[in-house]
């Protein structure tokens, strides 16, 4: 093997270590859904929805699912599960800044206060009202996994030999549906899921926070942080054989100079700057297009909503089809690791968005047929599982950790930080409007998600360019090329591309 190339122990310790945060940020996705029922429960008792005279007669179900289903249970359960989602919307502005302060090292450590308080407020919810509790410490570990959703891509992407870049990246993914199908499993209810457990449940979403606290010491910083943003080169020449072993680091070093020119040479970037600029617009553009396809996709609708999708697709065991899209969800993304170095992220995303697309297809063929044909509901159910499959294989992976290649040292953190915050405000939107779709829509709401992959699917083809085994810059060269070739380019847009190509030349 190459030297440089090679998967030293410290390398393998810092992505697993970086990689715990996306666990916790896949736990707190999925922790949420199977005890639902026994926490609305439990809301509604303690608000005095539910009284003693029922408990004492056995636990009258009606008045007990009444309580259940009472506004205000249902108002704090939509909050408590809403809530994740605005904590990290806010917090994803916040990654430039927390991984520029003080390194990529010291911003996933202190952060990791957030996730432990988190946990505390969620396992301890019983010792005041429970519901205020709950909803607090779903808000903070939002705002917590906001930032860590940017943080480790971010860090992974900058420690990441050239060769390994995508696999090392999708590892953030893994580690997501990883946490997502272990809160699955232990959210049934007869191992944590229910009456007695589900604070323990939601509580330990903090444990994996402990654990990287003490290995996070052991973590080298990013070699381009220490160089680029604090001039530091033989901090950065050490920290590169600690990750790659012994090699010649003359050209990663000589890279990072370049890079450095560049970011010295312009004034930093901040988010405001990022989104005025015509020189990164194209970057930007395709940035946050990819994002969107990831959520816009409708793979949080079969996340959020699976069991409730099984039911009507005649299911008879939803929360056990559940548990297998998680094994299936977990499979691909090991797939798509294996795959993206060598097969690249341009053809993994658009085979994964056309797949999607002939899925959604199936599915509402399946879902309408199903009264007519009883075997359609096989059909509707493989196209739920193949739907996954195909998600996890490019558009799953692929747009977390693509937006660092796409941007050199100078933007990247902004960068970073805006896709994030896309990401997060369009899993919102679905999350909140997908029921009422579906509800006007019925078996038929799935068309909706066969336009957008189609459209996402023609983006890619024409305007996703390929960034396998290429360097930052010529990524960047790639996207000037693009600009250089169109035929309009307005006077201001000429002035700008000369501005960098005297800055990159140089
Ligand atoms: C991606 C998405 C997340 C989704 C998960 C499913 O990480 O960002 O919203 O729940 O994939 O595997």
């Amino acid at each position: 093997m190459d030297p440089g190339k090679r998967l030293t122990g410290t390398l393998a310790i810092a992505v697993f270590t970086a990689a715990l945060g996306s666990l916790q940020y896949g736990y707190s996705i999925g922790v949420i859904n199977a005890p639902q029922k026994v926490i609305e429960k439990h809301y509604g008792r303690t608000l005095g929805l539910w009284t003693e005279r029922s408990s004492v007669a056995g636990g009258n179900a009606t008045e007990e699912d009444e309580a259940e289903r009472h506004p205000t249970v249902v108002m704090y359960w939509s909050l408590s599960v809403a809530i994740f989602s605005i904590g990290g919307m806010v917090s994803s502005f916040l990654v430039g800044f927390v991984g520029d302060l003080k390194g990529r090292v010291k911003g996933m450590l202190m952060v990791n206060v957030l996730a432990v308080a988190a946990g505390l407020l969620m396992g301890l919810c019983r010792m005041w009202k429970p519901h205020i509790m709950v909803i607090s410490g779903r808000a903070v570990m939002g705002f917590y996994c906001g930032l860590t959703s940017g943080l480790v891509p971010m860090y992974i992407g900058e420690i990441a030999p050239k060769a390994y870049r995508g696999a090392l990246g999708a590892l953030h993914q893994l580690a997501i549906v990883i946490g997502i199908l272990i809160s699955q499993v232990i959210g049934l209810d007869f191992v944590l899921g229910n009456d007695d457990m589900w604070p323990l449940l939601l509580g330990l979403s903090g444990a994996p926070a402990i654990l990287q606290s003490i290995l996070l010491p052991l973590c080298p910083e990013s070699p381009r942080y220490l160089y680029i943003l604090l001039g530091k080169e033989q901090e950065a020449q050490k920290t590169l054989h600690r990750l790659r072993g012994p090699y010649d680091t003359t050209s990663d070093l000589e890279e990072m100079r370049r890079e450095k020119e560049e970011a010295d040479r312009e004034p930093r970037v901040f988010i405001l700057s990022l989104i005025r600029s015509t020189v990164y617009r194209q970057q930007l553009f395709v940035a946050l297009m990819m994002h969107l396809s990831q959520q816009l996709s409708g793979i949080n609708a079969i996340f959020y909503y699976s069991t409730a999708i099984f039911a009507q697709a005649g299911v008879s065991q939803p929360v056990y089809a559940t548990i297998g899209v998680g094994v299936i969800n977990t499979v691909f993304t090991m797939v798509s690791v294996a795959l993206v170095d060598k097969a690249g992220r341009r053809t993994l995303t658009l085979v994964g968005l056309a797949g999607m697309c002939c899925c959604t297809v199936v599915m509402t063929a399946g879902l309408s047929l199903q009264d007519q044909f009883s075997w359609m509901s096989y059909v509707s159910m493989t196209a739920i599982f193949l739907f996954v499959s195909f998600f996890e294989i490019g558009p799953g992976p692929i747009p977390w950790f693509i937006v660092a290649e796409l941007f050199s040292q100078g933007p990247r953190p902004a960068a970073i930080a805006l896709a994030g915050c896309c990401n997060w405000t369009s899993n919102f939107i679905i999350g909140i409007t997908f029921p009422y779709i579906q509800a006007w829509l019925g078996c038929y709401v799935f068309i909706v998600f066969a336009v957008l992959l189609l459209g996402f699917t023609i983006f890619t083809y024409l305007r996703v360019p390929e960034t396998k085994g290429k360097t930052f810059k010529e990524i960047a060269a790639g996207f000037q090329k693009g600009r250089k070739g169109k035929v309009s380019q307005t006077s201001t847009d000429v002035k700008e591309l000369q501005q960098l190509k005297t800055s990159t030349d140089a």
